[in-house]
């Protein structure tokens, strides 16, 4: 197996054969077979089965097992164990631990418990890691492997955390003097004249200095890439033709995805999508979001490493059942937004431990039923579409801008009550999902040459690199969107001295003469037409530019003393456009505004796609794919979208009917996939 291979389309589950009797072992791998399971990922928490004591190394259950899976033709992705280091290590080196802001331990009993600066923890762990690299190099059925599990930042605040970041500090900015220059710690007597004062945010107030508080949340994204490298590095010295992967959770995180994501291979990404009829009408939104967020990792395609099964439950009460064909919908919006592979979490329900009712796809009875069902449905027609989406992926020309730093500095310093980064890009990204248009979500710091559309919300923290690039993607033809709260700091976390969007102002055409941190007031918001619309969270008054090449397309209405101000505005710059949306419309209006954006560019868009029927292309040498998905409960219907033949239900691979101006129905949960006719 060479690295290429991650690109194959097929399905898989999660598997744990430390926690199953033996004997289950060879039905389970012999059912996996019959049912379309073509690859199983193991070991990501079996650091004590692996090494029960420190040096002691217990390797034959798992050649057993790989050999197993290996004998019916499965693949194994290996985890490796770091996220769950056992007893023995953690009461031997406590500096394993992780040290919470109030100076408490992070005990072991859950999971997590692993203080990404310790140095126990690295040496034991990647000689563990080393061992299992070499012992499995050469095996046929191990392909790839998965770094630790999920990770997030844990503020671990040890005295190796401490260390590592007057390091940190020292080697970004040389001198104290430098220091408390760039962090302004005059105010309130912070300033350090010995480098030992320098600790943590102990306490985890967040009234803190704003600019320490973010350089100490990139020392621990960083160190968290550090731990990665140190894996990746053990694996890739025995291993240079697997892949290496992590699998990312439950956006937003506090993590540098972006940086996280380099020495990979490829993003992999949990995805479960909420079950609960309450959640139907933004669920499929937000599953939509994260799965573009992921491809953007590493703006290529990904996998999914766990995948929706059954009811989620244990950490919480449980969530309703997947309805009939909730599994297999939710399948083919991963493959529809670029998943290549998806790995089902997990074969079958817990028995032991803290995740009994976290479902599998089998029961704990162990008979199988429904949703074994679906999965085996679902993996069939991957099997037998794989050809012609093998090789494809979706391919946007409009782009949003995402930033660990700007969330992060925005929750550090929460800019309105209501006004939240994370919230806002959804509503972006769902308006342009609801649109039918294709869409990257991207790291703020990526070129831009691919796209014509690029939506860049609250670029609180700004450099000129990053404002160079967006006024040049305008000037040179491109129609930026940028947002309030747009170029207040800079990468310090400190505020600029200058008119808003300070960088951007140019660009934009536009300036801030003042604002209103509206938070859940509700303002009203006139547009040209006269049609009133509702906007809240912030209100910028701003100032057109002199020279009449700033238009203003909405302003404030009501009973606000500002009512008749702009807080809408288009700008021509060079060959370009700009648009500064000053406040935070309601969606009715974001809709129109970016609708009219596509028409002006010339950007394909649907309008009048249904509630919960989403639709996006995947293409290649192969063609284009169209998939038409309801991921809600209620049948639809919607009209075609021109020459097709349809895939999914076709005999041949290419034959099919053709639809072209007619009604297509869905089915609840309803997929279609056409191939474009040219
Ligand atoms: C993920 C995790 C899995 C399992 C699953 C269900 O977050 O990686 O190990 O716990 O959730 O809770």
């Amino acid at each position: 197996m060479t690295k290429s291979d991650y690109t194959s389309l097929r399905m898989g589950v999660d598997y744990y054969p430390e926690h199953w009797d033996r004997s289950l072992w060879e039905q389970d791998a012999l059912l996996m077979k019959q049912s379309g399971v073509a690859l199983v990922r193991i070991g990501e928490f079996a650091w004590s089965r692996l090494e029960p004591r420190e040096g002691e190394y217990d390797f034959a259950w798992m050649d057993e097992a790989i050999d197993l899976f290996g004998s019916h033709g499965i693949d194994v992705v290996i985890g490796t164990p770091t996220h769950t280091p056992p007893r023995w290590l953690t009461t031997k080196y406590p500096d394993v631990l992780p040290i919470t802001p109030n100076g408490g331990v992070f005990q072991p009993g859950v999971r997590g418990h692993r203080c990404f600066n310790s140095r126990s923890l690295r040496r034991l762990g990647e000689r563990l890691i080393e061992q299992l690299a070499e012992r499995y190099a050469q095996h046929p059925a191990v392909i790839g492997w998965q770094i630790d599990n999920e990770f997030s930042m844990l503020d671990s605040q040890s005295e190796q955390a401490t260390e590592d970041f007057r390091d940190w500090v020292y080697r970004k900015y040389g001198t104290l003097e430098r220091l408390n220059q760039e962090w302004g710690t005059v105010v309130w007597s912070g300033e350090y004249s010995e480098w030992n004062q320098l600790t943590p945010p102990l306490g985890g107030s967040p009234y803190q200095n704003p600019s320490f508080l973010l350089d100490f949340a990139r020392f621990q994204w960083d160190s968290i890439v550090d731990f990665q490298q140190g894996q990746i590095s053990a694996i890739r010295r025995h291993c240079p033709d697997h892949f290496i992967t992590h699998n990312f959770h439950s956006y937003p995180q506090r993590l540098d995805l972006y940086a996280v994501g380099e020495e990979l291979d490829f993003a992999s990404f949990d995805y479960y999508p909420n079950t609960s009829p309450e959640k139907a009408a933004t669920s499929p939104y937000s599953g939509a979001l994260s799965l573009d967020i992921t491809r953007g990792i590493k703006r290529q395609n990904f996998w999914i490493m766990e995948q929706l099964s059954g009811s989620p439950g244990g950490w919480m009460p449980m969530w309703r059942m997947p309805q009939p064909g909730y599994i297999r919908a939710y399948v083919w919006q991963a493959i529809a937004r670029g998943a290549d592979t998806l790995v089902h979490f997990r074969w079958r329900s817990a028995t032991v431990g803290a995740e009994q009712f976290w479902h599998g796809l089998i029961d704990h009875s162990n008979v199988s039923g429904r949703r074994l069902a679906e999965f085996v449905q679902t993996s069939a027609e991957l099997q037998r579409l794989a050809p012609l989406l093998g090789q494809t992926s979706p391919k946007a020309q409009v782009a949003i801008l995402m930033s660990p730093e700007q969330l992060e500095a925005l929750r550090i310093q929460k800019q309105a009550d209501s006004f939240d980064y994370y919230e806002n890009i959804k509503t972006y990204h769902r308006v342009l999902t609801k649109l039918g248009i294709d869409c990257d979500v991207i790291d703020w710091r990526q070129p831009l040459d691919a796209y014509q559309v690029v939506i860049a919300p609250h670029l609180y923290l700004l450099d000129d690199e990053v404002a160079e690039r967006l006024s040049h993607f305008a000037a040179d033809g491109g129609t930026l969107v940028t947002t309030a709260r747009t170029g207040v700091k800079n990468l310090q976390n400190v505020c600029e001295m200058k008119l808003l969007p300070g960088l951007l102002a140019d660009c934009t055409g536009v300036t801030v003469r003042d604002y209103d941190p509206l938070g859940s007031d509700i303002v009203r918001l006139d547009d040209r037409e006269g049609e009133q619309f509702a906007c809240s969270q912030w209100a910028d008054i701003l100032e057109p530019a002199d020279g009449g090449r700033t238009e203003v397309l909405a302003t404030y209405g009501g009973s606000v003393f500002f009512a008749g101000e702009a807080t809408i505005t288009r700008h021509e710059f060079g060959r370009g456009e700009t648009y500064y949306i000053g406040t935070h419309p309601e969606e009715s209006y974001l809709r129109g505004l970016l609708l009219g954006i596509m028409q002006k560019v010339g950007i394909p868009y649907i309008e009048g796609l249904p509630a919960s029927v989403q639709v996006s292309v995947r293409s290649g040498e192969s063609g284009s794919y169209l998939f038409i998905l309801n991921l809600g409960r209620e049948p639809r219907r919607i009209k075609s979208l021109g020459a097709y033949s349809d895939v999914m239900r076709g005999e041949g691979l290419l034959s099919g009917k053709l639809y072209n101006g007619h009604e297509i129905e869905l089915e609840p949960y309803g997929v279609e996939i056409f191939r474009l006719i040219l």
